[in-house]
């Protein structure tokens, strides 16, 4: 099963596959911050340190989002990640 890193708290998750980072993150009390949760606000902006690729790709409306709100290379919202394999995140202060 794929495991998520939590670089906030530096704890490690197991979870199955296709599990949404969203969805996670609210059943496990887990620390990262989320606002809107629907892709629009960018508060739960962030950066796959490990596992950039284990997540399903940027659609056209994150894209837009992450435009607006940062301009870090390789940004992803949270509220938008679906897990695929293990990755490792750091929350970005939006
Ligand atoms: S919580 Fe608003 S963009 Fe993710």
């Amino acid at each position: 099963m794929p495991k998520i890193t939590l670089l906030r708290n530096g704890q490690t998750y197991e979870v199955p596959a296709g599990t949404s980072f969203l969805d996670f993150c609210l059943d496990h009390t887990a620390p990262h911050d989320f606002g809107c949760t629907a892709g629009s606000c960018g508060a739960c902006v962030c950066v796959l340190e490990e596992g950039a690729g284990n997540v399903n790709p940027v659609s056209d409306d994150e894209a837009e989002t992450l435009e607006m709100c940062t301009t870090h290379k390789g940004a992803r919202l949270g509220c938008q990640l679906k897990v695929l394999g293990d990755i490792s995140v750091r929350q970005l202060d939006s």
